[in-house]
């Protein structure tokens, strides 16, 4: 089983990527937050130190991209190339407002015709490989199938499907038998993603698809940094592994943001994931959310970290 990191942005920075990689072990690639390509301007320097080859060594890395005209893509795609990618990964799942309005994102998934035109430009110039991630479709799940024979037309290197439509965004219940026709259509590899949160839904999905051989963790792996470790070997969640790895993020995000403040929304954006790990950590937790200096919110995580055991 091939487990990979999914993208999360705002949250699976270079930062957080390294840290994970040099405290837990069992993830295959780590997918970036989406690049946007800008006509006539280069990288923002979120994106240029998100993707320079040295905050990416010792992993496997694949760069997202978020566009919907093709010659956008392929210049993205091969400045990333030439950096050292060997895979770009294309999204066509963010369900957010903006970026569907604009027929990006799951929004590129309504123009079928479109779509295909753009894969036929994509695959006429590019040179590196590329994949996608897809949602099941933008109204109705059924629209997998139509999606899929156009994935089908091209040498994608994988297709990641996100078992929900628009409207579902991230709340609503996964449509497993939607992923299923899907899977059962496409001639590339298929990866799963979905609510993946714990042990118990990872061996119920194996059993529904023992077919499938690659799944991507988003917001379980947030909440359970060492999970894709404990699905491939079992095992304990360990604080101390934890509390370095939460240290290493922290310290990370203090030497390259300016102020406190920014500091402290990056780590209670991780706690909103993880608290829901320990046992009773409410209230330690609120004043965690509260905390307004830094050196009060390391205390408070001393504290938790002391003082709380894993549910
Ligand atoms: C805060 C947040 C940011 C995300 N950013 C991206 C992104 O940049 N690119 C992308 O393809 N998906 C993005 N996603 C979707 C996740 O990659 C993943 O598909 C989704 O969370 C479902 O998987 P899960 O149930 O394992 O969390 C984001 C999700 C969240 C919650």
């Amino acid at each position: 089983m091939k487990i990979y990191a999914a993208p999360m942005e705002g949250v699976t920075g270079y930062v957080y990527r390294n840290a994970h990689r040099h405290y837990f072990q069992g993830i295959d690639k780590y997918y970036t937050p989406f690049l946007t390509p800008k006509k006539g301007k280069g990288w923002t320097s979120r994106e240029k130190n998100d993707i320079a080859p040295e905050h990416n060594r010792n992993m496997t890395v694949v760069p997202q991209i978020l566009a919907n005209q093709a010659e956008d893509f392929v210049r993205m795609a091969e400045k990333l190339a030439d950096c050292g990618y060997e895979e770009i990964n294309l999204n066509l799942g963010c369900p957010s407002g903006t970026v569907v309005s604009k027929g990006k994102g799951c929004g590129f998934l309504a123009d079928r015709e479109k779509l295909l035109r753009f894969f036929e430009e994509v695959f006429d110039k590019v040179t590196v490989r590329v994949s996608v991630k897809t949602r099941l479709g933008l109204d109705s799940p059924e629209e997998i199938i139509p999606l899929m024979e156009i994935y089908n037309q091209f040498p994608l290197s994988e297709v990641i499907i996100h078992a929900r439509i628009h409207k579902d965004f991230y709340k609503r219940p996964v449509n497993r038998e939607a992923f299923r026709k899907g899977f059962l259509l496409c001639r590339h590899p298929v990866c799963y993603n979905g609510d993946i949160f714990a042990e118990k839904d990872f061996q119920k999905f194996q059993e529904e698809f023992p077919g499938v051989d690659r799944v991507m963790l988003g917001r379980g792996l947030i909440a359970n940094p060492q999970l894709a470790e404990m699905l491939i070997q079992g095992g304990q969640p360990e604080k101390q592994r934890w509390k370095a790895f939460h240290d290493e993020v922290c310290l990370g995000y203090e030497e390259i943001m300016s102020g406190e403040r920014n500091v402290l929304f990056k780590m209670k954006e991780l706690w909103a994931y993880m608290l829901p790990m320990f046992e009773d950590g409410e209230k330690i937790g609120k004043k965690i959310k509260k905390a307004g200096r830094l050196q009060e919110y390391k205390e408070l995580v001393d504290t938790l970290f002391r003082e709380k055991n894993f549910k």
